[in-house]
């Protein structure tokens, strides 16, 4: 192909020795300057011969402009392919990161809880899940894929029908361990929230939830203040 591309250049420069005089169209004069011309002609392999017995069939460059035609085209779908599969590969590794979910609580106007065991908490309010780490129903995040996962709630009560007291535990698991928790044990406010934040390396299918402690309770939480959310901050490889 190299030498294809040297040799038209050479003959375009053969041909054209004083373009700028010229008035006819490019075509012509490279018709014109074709039939004047009377020296030898740097064509290698190219068919030169028939270019200027039948001026007009231009088979000259017919032949190996086809077969350039032909290896550009191989060569394109080829880089088509391999486009495609760089562009699978980057979504394997670009898709995983895409874990995040944010859930609330449903509104509640009387109080959730005492129960006689810890229970999660099923945030069911979901404004956020990719990746659908998060199951509403359970209250549960698992992880869809190892790595460093950033975790929050937001727990909130106001004073209940339970003696008029504030008296809530509430704890963020890791497969049954307590990572954070948040408790309150008051009659003087009238409500009260708090927040936790908490950075967790996770192996692909553990899973994270927040509980409520036996015997405590959350009210009046009208707003949906009760929040539970989470992403992953990076993936690191499944051991
Ligand atoms: C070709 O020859 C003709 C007649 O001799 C001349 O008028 C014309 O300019 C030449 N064209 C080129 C491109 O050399
Ligand atoms: C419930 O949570 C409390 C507070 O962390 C803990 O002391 C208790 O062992 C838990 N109960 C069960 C059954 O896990
Ligand atoms: C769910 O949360 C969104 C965003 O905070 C809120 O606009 C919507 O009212 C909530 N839905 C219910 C049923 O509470
Ligand atoms: C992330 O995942 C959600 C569905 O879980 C999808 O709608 C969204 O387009 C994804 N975003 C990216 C950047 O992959």
């Amino acid at each position: 192909m190299k030498v294809a591309a040297v040799a038209v250049l050479g003959l375009l420069g053969a041909l054209f020795p004083c373009l700028k005089a010229q008035t006819s169209s490019p075509l012509e004069i490279l018709q014109q300057a074709a039939a004047n011309w009377t020296g030898t002609l740097p064509c290698e392999g190219w068919d030169c011969e028939c270019a200027f017995k039948k001026p007009k069939g231009c088979c000259c460059v017919a032949s190996p402009l086809f077969q350039l035609e032909e290896k550009t085209f191989m060569r394109m779908v080829g880089l088509w392919k391999d486009l495609n599969s760089l562009n699978n590969q980057i979504e394997e590794v670009t898709g995983g990161h895409n874990v995040s979910f944010a859930a609330t609580m449903l509104p509640i106007t009387g109080c959730y809880g005492p129960f006689n065991k810890n229970v999660s908490i099923s945030y069911c309010n979901v404004t956020l899940n990719h990746g659908y780490g998060y199951n509403p129903s359970l209250g549960t995040f698992t992880a869809p894929r190892s790595g460093l996962y950033s975790f929050s709630y937001t727990v909130y009560s106001n004073l209940g029908a339970e003696g008029e007291r504030i008296y809530h535990k509430v704890q963020l698991m890791k497969e049954g361990q307590v990572i954070a928790s948040s408790w309150e044990d008051n009659r003087e406010d009238s409500e009260d929230s708090a927040t936790q934040t908490v950075l967790l390396q996770l192996k692909r299918g553990n899973q994270v939830y927040v509980e409520l402690v036996l015997g405590r309770f959350l009210c009046a939480d009208t707003q949906g203040y009760n929040s539970f959310s989470g992403f992953l901050v990076y993936p690191l490889s499944d051991i």
